[in-house]
């Protein structure tokens, strides 16, 4: 990859002495959904695949990007001083509100920079490919500046600057997972007091097959930033009859007693989900811990139904992607994962049973969705860092 970012470099910005080499994961959550803006639990690993970098300290107060993906928007600059958010800048959005993040928490840059990036992750697949890039922006500065910023508070920055920034109401749980992933584990994280424990994927004979619906994401954020309203005004309303702080605090038991208090039906569903999800994903956590790896599937399962029929974030792609994994014989659980609307789907499956997933899936997505999805056998990797350190 080193290589491929030396002669990239080499033709955008010339020389390369001086030039330092990064790397941020992407993630795939394996269970937990919609629960990090409710106090609830989710249950992310860092991926292999993710976004490089190439940066190099400029003398004056520039900020020069280019990515190796969006080669159209050619070579983008802007000065270090007084970022905004510009629809002409594009994708360097992401880094410019993670730099402008930095600096209002006193991390001022005494100097602009070079940066080139080349990402491994589909664009738009729901497996943050824009939260690895500001966290690769957050650690690409913090080494060249000497900065110390721990993982917890690059991943708080870096959410900051993507909510305030670019105006995408998002959780904790992506730049998390980036910031804090660790190789061969998956992070189980309380999104209400970021309580963490990393659990070992023991996952002998198993893979994590990523399935790609390959739709285009259009409609997301909106829909998005609805749900989270619903679920607010829900919390609203129980908190009328009941006191809670969110709704990841409520078992089942404080559910039955409480649910009524909310008065739409739809937002009835949409709160069960967020209770039902965040008790599922501590029951997932403990039966990785303890190796049941077929009741880790069940619950996986039993999370895109509910993401399926009362988040109603799925659509027809993703549904027709974890409906046809689940037919086939040594496929342990499937479901959505990330945002929805599109994006990916993530498995476990049995390694003897991947060739026939891909098979089976791919011909059922095809007839009935009338394009390919694409396959991604995932590894669980570790966080961000110096190339050659990563
Ligand atoms: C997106 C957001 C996350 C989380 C997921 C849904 O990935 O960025 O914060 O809310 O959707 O679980």
């Amino acid at each position: 990859m080193k290589e491929q970012l030396e002669a990239a470099w080499k033709a955008q910005f010339g020389d390369t002495s001086g030039v330092r080499y990064f790397f941020a994961p992407g993630r795939v959550n394996l269970i937990g959904e919609h629960t990090d803006y409710n106090g609830g639990h989710v249950f992310p690993c860092a991926l292999t695949i993710g976004t490089f970098a190439a940066a190099r300290q400029r003398e004056d107060e520039l900020l020069r990007f280019y990515s190796v993906n969006f080669p159209e928007a050619g070579v983008i600059t802007v000065p270090l001083r007084g970022l905004v958010n510009r629809k002409e800048d594009g994708w360097t959005n992401y880094p410019k509100g993670v730099i402008a993040e930095m600096e209002k928490r006193g991390y001022r840059a005494p100097a602009g920079m070079d940066i080139l990036y080349l990402g491994t992750i589909p664009n738009g697949s729901g497996l943050s490919s824009s939260a690895s890039i500001e966290v690769l922006t957050a650690e690409i500065f913090s080494e060249i500046f000497s900065w110390e910023i721990d993982g917890i508070e690059k991943a708080l920055l870096c959410q900051a600057a993507e909510r305030g920034f670019n105006g995408v109401n998002c959780g904790i749980m992506d730049q998390f997972a980036i910031a804090m992933g660790k190789k061969n584990h998956a992070v189980f994280l309380d999104t209400n007091t970021l309580a963490y424990e990393y659990v070992p994927l023991d996952l002998a004979g198993v893979r994590i097959v990523i399935m790609n619906t390959n739709k285009k994401r259009g409609l997301g954020d909106s829909a998005y930033n609805e749900r989270r309203a619903e679920c607010e005004q829900a919390l609203a309303e129980i908190q009328k009859v009941r006191k809670t702080g969110s709704l990841g605090e409520l078992t089942a038991e404080d559910w039955e007693s409480c649910r009524d208090a909310i008065a739409s039906p739809v937002r009835k569903k949409r709160a069960k989900h967020a209770v039902f999800e965040n008790l599922r994903t501590i029951r997932a956590a403990e039966a990785l811990r303890a190796g049941d790896l077929a009741g880790f599937g069940r619950l996986m399962n039993e999370s895109h139904i509910s993401l399926r029929d009362d988040y109603e974030v799925t659509g027809k792609e993703l549904d027709t992607l974890v409906a046809a994994a689940w037919e086939v014989p040594g496929v342990i659980g499937a479901r959505m994962t990330g945002a929805g609307f599109g994006g990916c789907a993530v498995s476990l499956v049995k390694e003897e049973a991947v060739e026939a997933l891909m098979q089976t899936v791919k011909e059922r997505y095809e007839a009935q969705i009338g394009y390919a999805p694409s396959f991604y056998v995932a590894e669980a990797g570790g966080g961000p860092g110096v190339l050659a350190e990563c």
